[in-house]
């Protein structure tokens, strides 16, 4: 599924400049993102669709289970218009449930087939925006300094030298942590997944509220593993962490970073042009100048040279529709509170 992907992007159009604006910045309304990407990619492309549109964007950054959760309680009087970003599961979660608007942008013959996939896969009511791929990065100052060898597997995650020293987010609040759970799940099987996820439990020194923030703490020092999305590790590594990227042994899952409009929305048509414009090639190649290195879906822009490489990533055939229902979601995560959360070390 992934192969050419890298290369369909090379010789794409590049020197993409932001922000021309054909329309000029005239006042022509307002709109709420609901941002669940870093923040560091939420801010530039809120000003880049400002200037390109003249909308005005009042933005929030929360994570994906945070963001989803919001949108439910907010369902009878709906505050956001559009949802941008953040794993898919929740997204087709929330299109399931009724909470988002079917839409068909005109961009959607640029898109690479696994994010159309994912809008079929929804009726209509979420789209792919970027992918990437599941694994965990290790400090090597911390490594060396603790005489521990380089965990290369998620198996090697489970040694008790370990103990205290992994870090990932709590899948309630983070679709990065819901992926693990999913992808641990559909590798191992579920009794084994959970078996896993309580002998990892152990070794845990905290479960975050944000998926990415484990990166963060890895590249300080503040725990020696961190579980997060590859691309995430990798803004930390281009930023000089000593730190290291490893793509698990046993394979590994991967998201589809979606896109929704939400059920309700008071301003339809400014959604629909944010919707539009993050599909386009030129929006999409923000990421890569925000340090995020997600694979866009837009078939002509390029991927960044730094994104992980998903043709070289042993990745799991991922059920999305499975994974992603509201049933089997909502499953897992009370199994997961139940089970694993608060056992006892
Ligand atoms: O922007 C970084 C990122 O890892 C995205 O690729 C992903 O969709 C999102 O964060 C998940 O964040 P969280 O785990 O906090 O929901």
């Amino acid at each position: 599924m992934w192969f050419g992907l890298r290369a369909a992007a090379i010789g794409a159009t590049s020197a993409v400049t932001l922000l021309v604006s054909a329309g000029g910045a005239s006042a022509q309304g307002q709109i709420t993102v609901y941002c669940s990407v870093q923040e560091e990619w939420c801010r530039p492309m809120v000003d880049a669709f400002e200037k390109e549109t003249g909308i005005k964007v009042a933005m929030t950054r929360k994570s994906s289970g945070e963001t989803y959760a919001q949108i439910k309680a907010e369902a009878a009087n709906p505050k956001g218009d559009i949802w941008w970003g953040g794993t898919g599961d929740p997204h087709m979660q929330a299109a399931e449930e009724g909470l988002s608007e079917e839409y068909k942008s005109p961009a959607m013959a640029q898109l690479h087939d696994w994010a159309v996939r994912q809008w079929t896969q929804s009726k209509g009511r979420t789209v792919g925006i970027y992918s990437g791929a599941l694994g965990f990065a290790y400090n090597t100052k911390q490594l060396a300094q603790k005489g521990l060898a380089a965990p290369k597997c998620w198996a090697d995650l489970l040694s008790p030298k370990l103990k205290d020293e992994v870090q990932v987010a709590d899948p309630n609040s983070s679709g990065t942590a819901y992926t693990l759970l999913a992808t641990i799940v559909q590798i191992m099987g579920e009794d084994k997944g959970f078996d896993y996820l309580k002998a990892l439990h152990k070794n845990i020194n905290q479960y975050t509220k944000s998926g990415a923030a484990p990166a963060k703490a890895t590249s300080l020092g503040e725990t020696t593993v961190g579980i997060t999305f590859m691309h995430d590790q990798v803004t930390m590594i281009v930023d000089g962490a000593p730190m290291k990227a490893v793509a698990p042994c046993e394979g590994t899952g991967y998201e589809i970073g979606s896109m929704s409009i939400i059920k309700g929305t008071k301003n339809l048509e400014g959604a629909k042009k944010w919707y539009d414009f993050a599909l386009s090639a030129k929006a999409q190649a923000i990421g890569g100048q925000a340090k995020s290195f997600q694979v866009p879906s837009n078939k002509s822009t390029p991927i960044p040279p730094e994104s992980p490489n998903l043709a070289e990533i042993k990745l799991i055939d991922f059920d999305f529709a499975k994974y992603g229902s509201s049933a089997e979601r909502k499953r897992l995560l009370a199994k997961w509170d139940a089970e694993v959360k608060n056992l006892p070390k």
